[in-house]
């Protein structure tokens, strides 16, 4: 099968991403083997590309190379073949989920991390939702969002945040959307019901107070953040970008955590689970049509290269992906 293939990490994608002939992946008794149609490229894409923060390659990602040597996750496709444990999926279903390599022709996934695609989606949409869905669902539901609360989601434009968006206003919340100029009319279009633009206002200036904070994107300082957040607020971290090369932010995140037991306020971090659940629980939100995955582009599989650089670049308003 044709697949991208990576042996060593590296900053340009050019040099280190590349699309070759590797053999099938071999099913165990508990994995499904998916005829990919459609892969989600994402933040984390980059990560694996690059290795960085470093502190990543001690948590099984490779010391001097990736032990993955394809960096795709995110896929919609067809059950090609289940394994011999697996009764949930028959081959010709069209799933969504997230796995091993799936920037390939076929993937190798454990069945607990795929669900049934929602009916409503193309498989190009549906490749979209599994990471990012999945993540926002999950921190808004670390944050106990409730219906009537005030919401501030801080990378409202971006693959998470454009999902956060749209699950905070399904969950019945208040919704504030904080990008950047060029992005506002989209994260507007989103639903939100308020939008900062960063560029030109400070969402941490003390003069709005919110229930729930969900910090995507920009790597504010804990005070500030707190300034913001009602003094019995939650706030969940997810990620941002301008973390540094070792820890990428992580150590932010931490304090977060190491505060919280000693202040009015919860504050915690998110690490986000591949399962199904989450999955079932986004196919209602989309089927229902109350969720909708943005898409801001797609490139073949070939131009891989191109559709990380698209990411890292910060220029998407929602999600890209890649057709295989
Ligand atoms: N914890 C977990 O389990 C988990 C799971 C998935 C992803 N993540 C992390 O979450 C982060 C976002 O991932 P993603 O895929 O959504 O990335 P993305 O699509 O690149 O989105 C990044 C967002 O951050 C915004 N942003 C950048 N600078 C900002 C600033 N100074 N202030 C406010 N917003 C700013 C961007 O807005 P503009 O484009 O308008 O500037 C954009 O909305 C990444 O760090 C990723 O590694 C964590």
């Amino acid at each position: 099968m044709r697949a991208v293939v990576q042996d060593r990490y590296g900053s340009d994608p050019d040099a280190v991403l590349a699309v070759a002939e590797v053999a099938r992946p071999a099913i165990g008794a508990d994995d499904v083997l998916v005829r990919v149609a459609a892969a989600g490229v994402d933040m984390g894409t980059w990560h694996c590309m690059t290795g960085m923060p470093y502190a990543m390659r001690l948590t099984g990602f490779g010391l001097r190379s990736p032990s993955a040597l394809n960096p795709g996750r995110g896929l919609a496709g067809t059950v090609e073949a289940v394994g011999s444990s697996v009764s949930s999926l028959s081959p010709g279903d069209e799933v969504y989920g997230s796995g091993d390599g799936s920037f390939a022709e076929y993937a190798s996934v454990p069945a607990d991390q795929l669900a049934r695609k929602p009916w409503n989606l193309t498989f190009v949409q549906s490749a979209a939702v599994p990471i990012s869905g999945a993540t926002a669902l999950q921190a808004l539901r670390k944050a106990g969002t409730q219906p009537g609360q005030r919401v501030l989601v801080i990378g409202a434009s971006g693959g998470v945040g454009s999902f956060a968006v749209q699950i905070a206003k399904a969950m019945g919340a208040v919704v504030t959307g904080v990008c950047s100029t060029p992005k506002v009319d989209f994260v507007e279009a989103l639903g939100a019901d308020r939008v900062v633009d960063y560029l030109v206002e400070d969402v941490d200036d003390g003069s709005q107070e919110y229930d729930v904070i969900i910090d995507i994107g920009g790597s504010r300082r804990l005070p500030d953040l707190r300034r913001a957040l009602d003094p019995r607020g939650t706030l969940v971290i997810v990620g941002g970008e301008t973390g540094g090369r070792w820890l990428g932010g992580f150590d932010r995140s931490l304090r977060a955590v190491l505060i919280s037991p000693f202040v009015g306020q919860t504050l915690g971090l998110l690490a986000s689970t591949e399962e199904a659940a989450s999955l079932d629980d986004l196919r209602g939100m989309i089927e229902s049509g109350q969720v909708t995955p943005a898409i801001d582009r797609t490139f073949p599989m070939a131009d891989v290269a191109g559709a990380v650089r698209h990411v890292e670049e910060g220029r998407p308003r929602g999600k890209v992906v890649i057709t295989i």
